[in-house]
């Protein structure tokens, strides 16, 4: 349990990753207050983190509606309260939308995160934990993906996470009091077991999870394959998917390390499974877990794509203490629960 007067500052807080993390901070003690502004997500995710943590502990929950590309309105969260750490997920995310627009990407997300360190710094607020992601790798010569590889992003939002890992490390160096600990996230997925919180993306869905639910939902009318002739076991690409869940108690791992070890400095780690499954084995997977028959399109391979992705995660078991309890099994149970009883999101009419 967390020292009842932790207050913990989380930036995209009510998107898909930031309500699950927030919750659990909640639950684990921590005061917390979330940052954002929308772009990606809506208030009824909020309310949905405040429900499940229930009157007592959604009384320790602030919301802070505000732009972290606008510095003034970072200044004023951090005027009303202490902070002992942020968890820093507010980013746009979607690859292909990066490569059409990729002055937006390093607006958002490399203004945000500047804005981010520099207020924090003024208000002797040092220990971050990044959202970093397994694209910085690319598609690399080996798999696993150990930390030490080098960064090899092929879209502009891949670059945007390289630049926040790299001004991490210069910041820390010149004032060794940061504590930063950078979380590479590999495919997270699946929802909060109550089927109240979930992914839910504005827009047409980028990642094959959420299109998934889409399809099985009959949002969409079929899932793309995309690309059957890969060299993998059955042509389709191969991926770590993680549980949301899991991610999230990654974090709670990350922030006990950031107020106990002092030799942190700036450390990546990989948060997945090591397990790699296919694009056809997960739709497998989904079908089981709904009873639902997917209707498949096999599609030519999406640029940009890697053949085959999935972490070393050696390191984040040895040094954070954090293993993954969930299987795909349990990915997609989550996923269509959340799909089931909310078709069109946090939405509530069609
Ligand atoms: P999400 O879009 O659901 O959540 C991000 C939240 O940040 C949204 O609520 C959005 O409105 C908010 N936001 C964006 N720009 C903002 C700004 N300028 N000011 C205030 N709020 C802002 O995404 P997510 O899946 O929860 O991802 C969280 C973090 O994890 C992101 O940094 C993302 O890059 C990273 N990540 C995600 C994945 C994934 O597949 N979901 C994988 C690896 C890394
Ligand atoms: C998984 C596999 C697709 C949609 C991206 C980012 C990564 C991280 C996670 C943020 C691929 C295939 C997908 C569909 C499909 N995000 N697919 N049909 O590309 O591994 O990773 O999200 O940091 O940085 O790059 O995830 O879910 O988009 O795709 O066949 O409609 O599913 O081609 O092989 P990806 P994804």
């Amino acid at each position: 349990m967390a020292s009842s007067e932790q207050h913990i500052l989380v930036t995209g807080g009510a998107g898909f990753i930031g309500t699950h993390c927030s919750l659990q901070l909640l639950q684990e003690g921590y005061k917390v207050s979330m940052i954002d502004n929308f772009h990606n997500s809506v208030m009824e995710a909020v309310d949905s983190v405040k429900e499940l943590a229930g009157p007592k502990l959604a009384e320790k929950l602030q919301f802070h509606k505000a732009d972290l590309r606008k510095i003034d309105e970072l200044e004023k969260v951090f005027s009303q309260n202490k902070y002992d750490a942020v968890i820093h997920f507010g980013a746009l995310k979607a690859v292909a939308e990066s490569m059409q627009h990729p002055f937006r990407y390093f607006e958002n997300n490399l203004i945000g995160t500047i804005n981010l360190y520099q207020v924090m710094s003024k208000y002797n607020v040092k220990k971050m934990v990044f959202s970093s992601s397994a694209t910085v790798y690319g598609q690399p010569e080996k798999i696993p993906c150990v930390e030490n590889y080098p960064y090899m992003p092929m879209n502009p939002y891949g670059r945007s996470k390289v630049y926040c890992e790299e001004m991490g490390k210069d910041i820390q160096k010149a004032d060794p009091e940061w504590r930063i600990i950078s979380l590479r996230y590999f495919n997270p997925v699946g929802a909060h077991e109550s089927s109240k919180l979930g992914e839910d993306p504005k827009g047409i869905p980028n990642n094959l999870m959420p299109y998934l639910h889409q399809v099985a939902v009959g949002r969409l009318p079929e899932l793309n394959v995309y690309g059957h002739d890969y060299p993998t076991k059955d042509g389709s690409a191969v991926r770590d998917y993680i549980h949301v869940m899991d991610l999230a108690d990654g974090h709670i791992a990350a922030l006990k390390k950031l107020f106990t070890a002092q030799d942190i400095g700036f450390t990546a780690y990989n948060l997945g499974t090591g397990q790699g499954t296919s694009v056809l084995e997960m739709v497998a997977a989904f079908e089981k877990a709904s009873g639902k028959k997917i209707p498949v399109k096999l599609s030519p391979r999406r640029p940009g794509d890697a053949t085959a992705v999935y972490a070393a995660t050696d390191k984040a078991q040895k040094e954070l203490g954090w293993k993954p309890k969930y299987g795909i099994e349990e990915m997609c149970r989550d996923q269509w629960n959340w799909a089931k009883n909310n078709p069109m999101g946090y939405q509530k009419k069609a």
